[in-house]
């Protein structure tokens, strides 16, 4: 008997989904990487905080698939891109991240609501509720670089700036709890 409750389409398309929450883990872990090189010690733990939350985006996925008697394929994540040239940069890659995330997620319910998937139309709304508010986390870092300065920012403003973001509160304790839901 078959149990699988997801449709090819559907299956393929969470399955690229986890793929790209795997895919900004490793890019929040990379710019995590670029911070400590550049000696921002509290803006790097913010990133490896972030590059957690972004894994446990992935296994909800993962979990939701096979909860529907699907296959999860695990594949290879592509490389995260170049590192950035500054914290403005770094910032605006996060926010443009986040945007394009979105889009993909939106991507997602469109097709469950077209295909009538209403489990997995429930299941998407999570994701939506979880992109505002990384748009608005995102958006509050890129408020910050410009109150220090932007691309120009002078390294007072920047030293404040990286104390700021080592005790910034994230979502990584929500998506963990969520994930246990
Ligand atoms: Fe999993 Fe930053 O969205």
């Amino acid at each position: 008997m078959n149990t699988n409750r997801l449709s090819k389409k559907i299956t393929k398309a969470l399955n690229e989904q986890m793929t790209k929450e795997a895919h900004a883990a490793q890019i929040y872990l990379s710019y995590g990487a670029w911070a400590v090189g550049q000696g921002y010690a509290g803006i790097a733990n913010f990133l490896f905080r972030h590059s957690h939350e972004e894994r446990n985006h992935m296994m909800k996925f993962m979990e939701y698939i096979q909860e529907r008697g699907a296959k999860a394929i695990v594949t290879a994540i592509p490389a995260p891109p170049a590192d950035p040239t500054s914290i403005n940069n770094c910032f605006e890659k996060v926010f443009q991240h986040e945007v394009d995330n979105t889009s993909a997620i939106y991507d997602l319910v469109n097709l469950s609501h077209e295909e009538r998937d209403w489990a997995t139309f429930s299941f998407m709304q999570w994701f939506v509720k979880e992109q505002l508010e990384e748009e608005t986390l995102a958006q509050s870092l890129m408020n910050k670089i410009k109150i220090a300065g932007g691309e120009g920012a002078k390294a007072e403003a920047l030293y404040n700036l990286d104390k700021d973001l080592e005790k910034t509160p994230d979502e990584g304790k929500k998506a963990e709890q969520a994930k246990e839901e």
